[in-house]
C-alpha cells in the first residue's frame, strides 16, 4: 500500500524530497547583510519552482530573478502573477513596512517558500542579488540546487555606491558599459559615473555644438579611433541602468581637461597655445576661457542637453587639476557653472578642488586627493563622496608586477582596497557628511573589456561591501573567505578578474 501511494505520488510528479540540512550563515554573501538568521534546513529549486510576483509592475523583476537563477543552475523557472503569497515557490511582493531605509529588503525562506519583500522595486532588486548568492549546489547522492532556510533583513549604510568609467582616455561602446552595469549591480552598486570628456576625447553628442564629436571624439590615448555616444545611445545606457536600479552620473570635466573641446571650438580656449588633438597622458595643460561669455553659452547648452537625457539627479562638472586656470578664474567659473546646473534642476558634483568655490549644501564634493578640500567642502555644507585614490582608484596596479595600470597614488592589493573604514578616513568628516563611495577606473592604460574586468574585479566587490555593510559586519578574515567563493561565480560569468594570492580562491 505504502509502495503503491509512493508510486502514485511519483507519477503525479509530487516531490518526496526530504529537505537537505543547510546553514544560511555559512553562505558567502557579499555585501554582508545587516541581520541574518539561519534555521538549518533548505528549499529545493527544481524545474517546477515558480517565481510568483504580486503585481504586474514586478513582472520584469520576476523575470530577471528567474534568468539569474537559470544562468546559475541551468534550470528553468516560470514567472506567474499571484496576489497572495503561494504555499510553494518564490514570491516577490511590495510591503510598505519594510521601510527601515531606501533599498531595504526582507527575505524569509522555509522549506516550501521563499518570500522577498521590500517597500519599493529597488529593494526587491537588491534582494534578488542576495537570493542569487544564497543558491548552493548540494553534491550528495544526487546533485541538487538548494537555498538554505532562515531570514535576512538588509539595507545599505550609504545611499550612493558607485563605480566610474573613464570613456575619454579610451572609448568603450554601449555593450561594454552594459556589462559593467550588470557586473556591478550584482554587488548592489547603484551608480555608474561616466567620465565623458577629457583632453583626449569628447564622448557625448551635443547637438548645438556638433564639432565636439565630429572633431573632438576622433581619437584617444595611443592614437586609436576614439568614438562617442549619440544621445540615443546615451539614453539606451540610462534606460538599461535604470532597469537595474543604477543611476547614471554624466561628467563633463571643466574648466581643465578640455583640450578636445577647445580643438573643436578654438574660441573656448583659455590658453594662448593653439590646441591640437591629443593622444598622450599628461594632465593639467588645458582650460576653457573662463572670462568669455561664449564659454557660458557653451556650458549652458551642454548642461541643458545633457540634463534632458539624464534621469538621475546629478551632473558632474569635473573641476579637477585645472593647473593653467588662475585661482580666481577657477572660482568664477565654478560659481557660474553651479548656477547653470541649478537652472536645469540638477545637483552639482565635482572633484575635491571644487570646494574652493562658493559651494553649499546643494552640492557634492568628490574626495580623491586632498583631505583639506574635502573638509572645506563639508564646512560649506556640501556632502562628500569618497574616492580616496590610495584605496579606491581602480586604475592603480595591484602590485609592481601588474601588467596594466598606474602607480602614482599607491599599489592597491585586494586587502588595501578593502581594509579601511570610510567613517574614519578623514578627520573632520563623519558618517553623516558622507553621501557614499565611488570607485573610479581611469583608462589611460585600459584598452579592452578584459582590461576593465582585471582592474575592477575583485576590488570593486570590496568597495561594494564598504558602502553597504555595517562596520561591525566587515572583517578582512571573513571577507577573504567569502570572496574566495565568488571566484567561481566570476569565472562562470567570464570575468577576467585578478586572482590575488591573498585570497584562497575556490575556483574549480
Ligand atoms: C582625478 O584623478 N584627477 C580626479
Amino acid at each position: 500500500m505504502a509502495a503503491l501511494s509512493m508510486g502514485l505520488l511519483m507519477q503525479l510528479g509530487v516531490s518526496c524530497h526530504k529537505p537537505i540540512p543547510a546553514n544560511l550563515s555559512s553562505v558567502s554573501l557579499i555585501p554582508a547583510p545587516v541581520e541574518l538568521n539561519s534555521s538549518g534546513s533548505s528549499l529545493l529549486l527544481d524545474e517546477g519552482t515558480t517565481v510568483y510576483v504580486q503585481n504586474d509592475d514586478l513582472k520584469g523583476l520576476g523575470t530577471l530573478l528567474s534568468e539569474q537563477m537559470a544562468s546559475l543552475t541551468g534550470l528553468e523557472f516560470n514567472v506567474e502573477l499571484s496576489k497572495n503569497a503561494p504555499s510553494k515557490g518564490i514570491y516577490l511582493a511590495i510591503d510598505a513596512e519594510v521601510n527601515v531605509a531606501e533599498e531595504a529588503y526582507a527575505l524569509t525562506i522555509n522549506e516550501k517558500v521563499l518570500v522577498l519583500k521590500a517597500a519599493n522595486p529597488a529593494g526587491i532588486f537588491r534582494g534578488i542579488q542576495t537570493i542569487d548568492q544564497t543558491i548552493v549546489k548540494h553534491e550528495g547522492e544526487t546533485t541538487a540546487w538548494i537555498i538554505p532556510t532562515g531570514s535576512i533583513v538588509d539595507y545599505p549604510q550609504y545611499e550612493y555606491r558607485g563605480v566610474m568609467l573613464d570613456v575619454s582616455r579610451h572609448f568603450f561602446g554601449v555593450e561594454d558599459v552594459k556589462r559593467v552595469i550588470d557586473l556591478a549591480a550584482n554587488y548592489k552598486i547603484n551608480v555608474l559615473h561616466l567620465h565623458l570628456t577629457d583632453d583626449q576625447g569628447w564622448r557625448i553628442e551635443i547637438k548645438s555644438w556638433p564639432k565636439l564629436t565630429s572633431v573632438g571624439a576622433q581619437t584617444q590615448v595611443g592614437g586609436g579611433e576614439g568614438g562617442f555616444y549619440t544621445q540615443e545611445q546615451f539614453k539606451e545606457i540610462v534606460a538599461y541602468a535604470k532597469e537595474r536600479f543604477v543611476t547614471v552620473v554624466p561628467e563633463i570635466d571643466m574648466p581643465g581637461h578640455t583640450n578636445a573641446a577647445v580643438v573643436a571650438y578654438p574660441e573656448l580656449n583659455g590658453t594662448k597655445k593653439k590646441a591640437e588633438l591629443y593622444t598622450g597622458t599628461k594632465v593639467g595643460f588645458s582650460t576653457l576661457a573662463t572670462r568669455k561669455e561664449v564659454t557660458y553659452q557653451f556650458v549652458d547648452d551642454v548642461i541643458r542637453e545633457l540634463s534632458a537625457i539624464t534621469e538621475g539627479p546629478y551632473i558632474h562638472i569635473g573641476g579637477d587639476e585645472s593647473h593653467v586656470t588662475k585661482e580666481d578664474d577657477y572660482v568664477y567659473f565654478i560659481n557660474r557653472t553651479k548656477a547653470i546646473v541649478k537652472k536645469y534642476n540638477k545637483t552639482m558634483v565635482g572633484w575635491d578642488e571644487m570646494a574652493h568655490a562658493a559651494i553649499d549644501a546643494a552640492d557634492v564634493v568628490q574626495y580623491w586627493a586632498k583631505d583639506k578640500n574635502a573638509v572645506m567642502g563639508v564646512e560649506k555644507g556640501a556632502k562628500v563622496l569618497l574616492s580616496p585614490s590610495k584605496r579606491m582608484y581602480l586604475d592603480m596596479k595591484y602590485d609592481s608586477t601588474t601588467h596594466i595600470g598606474l602607480d602614482w597614488a599607491a599599489l592597491i592589493e585586494v586587502d588595501q582596497a578593502y581594509n579601511w573604514d570610510p567613517e574614519k578616513l578623514v578627520e573632520g568628516i563623519d558618517k553623516e557628511d558622507i553621501l557614499g563611495l565611488e570607485s573610479p577606473l581611469w583608462t589611460e592604460t585600459v584598452e579592452t573589456m578584459d582590461d576593465i574586468e582585471y582592474l575592477v574585479f575583485p576590488r570593486l566587490i570590496g568597495h561594494a561591501e564598504l558602502g553597504w555593510s555595517l562596520p561591525e559586519k566587515r572583517d578582512w578574515e571573513s571577507y577573504k573567505k567569502r570572496l574566495a567563493v565568488h571566484g567561481k561565480r566570476l569565472k562562470n560569468k567570464g570575468v577576467d578578474f585578478y586572482q590575488s594570492k591573498l585570497i584562497p580562491w575556490e575556483i574549480e
